[in-house]
C-alpha cells in the first residue's frame, strides 16, 4: 500500500500588504532593508475575525475539488498549526465541523514551520498501515496574531495563509521517502515563550527569535535532510525536479540550494509574495507551482520544513 497526493489547494486572506504599507503603518523599516535581508516584498494578513480554521476551510475546499472528493469521503484530517483557533478543541476538529465531515480521525500537529512536513509524513504512515484511505493534510497559520508589531526584527518576516493536500491510498508510490527530526536543545532560538494560567498570560505571548542562529541552523539541517531523504529513496539530489523548502527567507533558500548543488531555477520561491507563513508555506508554494504548470505529473518534488523546536524534515514525492 502506497499513498499519493490527488488534490492540492491553498488560500491567502485579504490583499497583499507591501513593505511600504508596513512602513506607512508606523514600523521603522524600509522596502530596501526587508528585500535585501529576506527577499520578502509583501505578505497577506488575516482580518481580525479570520481564524486558522477559516483559512484552512478555503484551502481544504479547493484541495477536495481538485481531487474530485467530498468532505464525507475523508477518514483522516490533520492540521499543522502553531496559531490554533483555541487551546482546545483542535483546529482539525473545528475544520472537520466546518467541512461537514463526521467521524474521521482528526488532530493537530505542532511542529511550527515543519508542521506540514510532519503532518504529511504522519498521514502517509496511517495510509500505509492500511487503517485509513483518504487524508486531508493542512498547514494553516495566522502568525500575525503572535507578532510583536513593535519588534521590527520579526514582524516584517511573517504572513498568514493556508495550504492543503488530499493524500489517498494507491497501488503506485507517490510518496517515495520521508525523514523527520527534532532537537529540543535549540528551543530557545525561536519561540513564543508564554502560556495561560488562571485567566492570565504568563511569560511572553509574542514570537521571539535569534535570527542569525536560526539562519545557520536552518541552512545546515535543510541541506542534511535533503541528502538523507534522497539516500532513503535511492536517488541523487540532481534527480529532484523541484525543491520546495520552507519559505522563511530567500537567503536561506539560496544557501540551502547551493549546499546541495541545486540551481535556483529548480527551487519554488513564494516567500517574496507570502512572507513566512510557517506551516502553510510549503503547501502554498506547492499549490502555486502545480496550478501554474511548473510542476507536472511524474516529476520528483522534495518538500522541506524547518522551524521552532527545533524541528526539521523532508518528504520526497512524485506527483
Ligand atoms: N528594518 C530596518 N532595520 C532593521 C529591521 C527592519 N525590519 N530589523 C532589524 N533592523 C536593524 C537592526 O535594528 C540592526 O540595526 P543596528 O545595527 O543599528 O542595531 C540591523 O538592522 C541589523 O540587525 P540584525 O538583526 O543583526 O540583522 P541581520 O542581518 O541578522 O538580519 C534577519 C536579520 C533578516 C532576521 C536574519 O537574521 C535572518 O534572515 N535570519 C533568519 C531568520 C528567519 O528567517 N526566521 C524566520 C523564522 S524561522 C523559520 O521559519 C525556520
Amino acid at each position: 500500500m502506497f499513498s499519493r497526493i490527488t488534490g492540492i489547494g491553498s488560500f491567502l486572506p485579504g490583499q497583499p500588504v507591501s513593505n511600504d504599507d508596513l512602513a506607512k503603518r508606523g514600523i521603522e523599516t524600509s522596502d530596501e532593508w526587508i528585500v535585501s535581508r529576506t527577499g520578502i516584498r509583501s505578505r497577506h494578513l488575516a482580518a481580525p475575525d479570520e481564524t486558522a480554521s477559516d483559512l484552512a476551510l478555503e484551502a481544504s475546499r479547493r484541495a477536495l475539488a481538485a481531487a474530485g472528493l467530498d468532505a464525507a469521503d475523508l477518514d483522516l484530517i490533520v492540521v499543522a498549526t502553531s496559531t490554533p483557533d483555541f487551546i482546545f478543541p483542535s483546529t482539525a476538529c473545528l475544520l472537520q465541523s466546518k467541512l461537514g465531515n463526521r467521524g474521521a480521525t482528526a488532530f493537530d500537529v505542532q511542529a511550527v514551520c515543519s508542521g506540514f512536513v510532519y503532518g504529511l509524513t504522519i498521514a502517509e504512515k496511517f495510509i500505509r498501515s492500511g487503517s485509513h484511505r483518504r487524508a486531508l493534510v493542512v498547514g494553516a497559520e495566522v502568525f500575525s496574531r503572535i507578532l510583536d508589531w513593535s519588534d521590527r526584527g520579526t514582524c516584517v518576516l511573517f504572513g498568514d495563509g493556508a495550504g492543503a493536500v488530499i493524500l489517498e491510498a494507491s497501488d503506485k508510490p507517490g510518496i517515495l521517502a520521508t525523514a523527520l527530526h527534532a532537537d529540543g536543545a535549540h528551543h530557545g532560538i525561536l519561540s513564543v515563550p508564554g502560556s495561560i494560567c488562571g485567566g492570565k498570560v504568563i511569560g511572553d505571548p509574542f514570537l521571539r527569535m535569534d535570527g542569525q542562529a536560526v539562519f545557520k541552523f536552518a541552512v545546515r539541517v535543510l541541506a542534511e535532510v535533503a541528502d538523507e531523504c534522497c539516500a532513503a529513496a535511492g536517488i541523487a539530489p540532481s534527480e529532484i525536479d523541484w525543491l520546495i523548502p520552507h519559505q522563511a527567507n530567500i537567503r536561506i533558500l539560496e544557501a540551502t540550494a547551493k549546499r546541495i548543488r541545486m540551481p535556483m531555477d529548480k527551487v519554488v520561491v513564494s516567500v517574496d509574495r507570502h512572507g513566512n507563513t510557517s506551516a502553510a508555506s510549503v503547501p502554498l508554494a506547492l499549490d502555486e507551482a502545480v496550478r501554474d504548470g511548473r510542476i507536472r505529473a511524474g516529476q520528483k518534488v522534495m518538500l522541506e520544513g524547518v522551524g521552532g523546536g527545533f524541528t526539521w524534515g523532508a518528504v520526497l514525492l512524485e506527483l
